[in-house]
């Protein structure tokens, strides 16, 4: 989709960091928005700053984990705006801990968020972007979605699942205008969950890796939706040797990326045990 002005996107996880730069940047491309979270001062305050750029917007308070909250969303999107045509799946959470001693619901709760809220929320919104012949879903995922990462299995299989629904999507829709991209970024530095972790156990970023800034993941977005892009890594390093390294030698490559830090949210998980509160 290569002209965003005047049409119409759907952010979720709106309220702060990631979600709101990428609301900031859609509204600078003059797109009218919905967005969606559950604290509705910071989703209000969001709203409030981009509605300054001079275009319109929705906030919705919304709890993607619950199906009818989903549904009043995309209700009151249809009813305030006359197209839908991005939607961005960018609520997520994240549960930092060894596997075998998580709570069984935040498990399923991880899950709920991360990877089934973006596929009801798709569903809710490829009718009205197959009737109109036009639509984009871009939805994030991460690097951890690439990589199978100690301390986050939850989040790692959430992420896996999304990149590949996008994919799914992708190939099913493309052919009667609705696409999908998938978004990986690798630790994001000055905003977010990697951020919140890291400041409280001050572990640094493993060197070999390096961090993005969120506005660079927020760039992402654009050019997947403008040049149509399955995926969008966003990530200071080269990944894509990596991931071809991972098809051809996959033993070789679970060694290697446990020597460039791919332990750091292990690390971090135990790190913050016995800490008042976990992320
Ligand atoms: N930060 C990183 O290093 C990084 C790296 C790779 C991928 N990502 C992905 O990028 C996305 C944004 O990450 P972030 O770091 O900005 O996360 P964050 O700071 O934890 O913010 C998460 C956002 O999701 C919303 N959210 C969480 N649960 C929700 C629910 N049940 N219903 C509605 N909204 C909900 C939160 O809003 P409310 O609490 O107000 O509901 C908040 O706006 C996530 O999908 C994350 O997995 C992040």
């Amino acid at each position: 989709m290569r002209d965003l002005r005047g049409r119409t996107a759907l952010v979720t996880g709106a309220s702060r960091n990631i979600g709101a730069f990428i609301t900031r940047i859609l509204a600078a491309e003059g797109m009218n928005l919905v967005l969606a979270a559950r604290s509705r001062p910071e989703l209000e305050a969001v709203a409030a700053e981009v509605a300054g750029a001079g275009v319109a917007v929705l906030p919705v308070v919304t709890d993607v984990a619950d199906l009818g909250s989903l549904e009043a969303m995309v209700q009151a999107a249809r009813d305030r705006f006359p197209t839908l045509d991005v939607l961005v799946n960018n609520a997520g959470t994240i549960e930092v801990g060894d596997f075998d001693r998580l709570d069984l619901a935040a498990i399923e709760a991880t899950m709920r968020v991360d990877l089934v809220a973006p596929m009801l929320l798709a569903r809710l919104v490829l009718p009205v972007m197959l009737a109109q012949g036009r639509g984009h879903i871009v939805s994030m995922s991460s690097l951890a979605g690439r990589f199978g990462l100690p301390g986050i299995e939850t989040y790692c299989a959430a992420k896996a699942g999304v990149a590949n629904f996008s994919a799914a999507l992708r190939a099913a829709y493309r052919a009667r205008g609705v696409s999908a991209s998938a978004i990986l970024p690798g630790y994001v530095h000055g905003a977010g969950m990697y951020q919140q972790v890291q400041d409280r156990t001050h572990l640094p970023t493993p060197r070999s890796q390096g961090s993005s800034a969120p506005g660079e993941v927020a760039r992402a977005v654009v050019r997947a939706i403008r040049l149509d892009l399955p995926e969008v890594v966003v990530s200071p390093r080269p990944m894509r040797p990596m991931f071809a390294l991972q098809g051809l030698f996959p033993a070789m490559t679970e060694r290697l990326v446990a020597t460039l830090g791919g332990d750091w949210y292990q690390r971090a998980g135990r790190a913050l045990e016995g800490t008042a509160s976990r992320p």
